[in-house]
């Protein structure tokens, strides 16, 4: 299949004082194919927010690279990466950055105006698709601060998702929820993951990471070892073996 979005010996460090410079992500190789749902689980402090950053060209990296369709990031301008994230990359990270004073729907179409790719009316439709299928198409035009943490997550992944993304990175999106909660969120994303968009989630949840394609784990830096569970189906009868595998695997990891 298709690779999408590929780290090619990405090293970062930081230098903490002129004579103190911490390796945080150390020669990793990583690559994702299209329409690909993969998770990285790891102790806290290991370096998958930092992988997260770097690999979506929101950070830049120390040495290395990182291809996405086929082209390097490092050969863009400041315009067009900031392009390339507006209209092929989604970000849905815990602490949601949704402006208080706009409704939902506006919140959600907000990026959608400002990349002027598409008329109004074209945007409003891809809005009502995608609130009708993360469930909260009848909130439009409520204000964002009656929605509660579950439906602020949904919003944030609806915006996430206007501009119809090749691919969604999430930093621990669940991670304020409850489980039930946390449980909904992720049968959505593994709807969208359906329908084709690639997905890169950061997560400490078993229940949530058993619902990706492919668990990489990372230790200090380094990715240490995948699991592959295959695609997730929802309703499926196997599906709690998943967690079952997903947990042994951990706990061989010493996780
Ligand atoms: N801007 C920075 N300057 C210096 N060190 C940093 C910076 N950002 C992260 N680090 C360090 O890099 C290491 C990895 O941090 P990172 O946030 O990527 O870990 P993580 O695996 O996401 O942890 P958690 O599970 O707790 O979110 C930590 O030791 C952190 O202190
Ligand atoms: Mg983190």
């Amino acid at each position: 299949m298709e690779i999408l979005l590929e780290a090619k010996e990405l090293s970062k460090s930081y230098l903490l004082s002129p004579d103190h410079e911490q390796h945080v992500l150390k020669d990793i190789n990583v690559q994702i194919k299209k329409g690909e749902f993969v998770s990285v689980m790891g102790p806290s402090g290991s370096g998958k927010s930092t992988f997260l950053y770097n690999i979506s060209g929101m950070d830049k990296l120390s040495t290395g690279s990182v291809v996405f369709a086929g082209e390097e990031l490092s050969s863009f301008s400041e315009v067009e990466l900031s392009n390339l994230r507006l209209n092929k990359m989604g970000f849905i990270f815990q602490n949601i950055h949704l402006l208080k004073n706009l409704s939902i729907l506006d919140n959600i179409v907000l990026t959608a105006y400002m990349a002027k790719k598409r008329s109004r009316s074209d945007i409003n439709n891809r809005a009502k698709e995608i609130m009708m299928r993360s469930g909260i198409a009848e909130l439009a035009n409520n204000d964002i601060s009656q929605a509660s943490g579950g439906q602020l997550q949904r919003v944030a992944i609806c915006r996430a998702l206007i501009n119809n993304p090749d691919i969604l990175f999430g930093d621990e999106p669940t991670g304020a929820l409850n489980s039930k909660s946390a449980s909904e969120i992720m049968d959505i994303l593994a709807d969208i993951n359906q329908s084709g968009t690639a997905i890169l989630l950061v997560t400490h949840d078993v229940k949530v990471a058993a619902k990706s394609e492919r668990v990489l784990f990372m230790i200090d830096g380094c990715i240490v070892d995948e699991l592959l569970l295959g695609k997730y189906i929802k309703g499926d009868e196997d599906n709690k073996k998943r967690e079952v595998r997903l947990t042994d695997w951990l706990s061989k990891m010493g996780f």
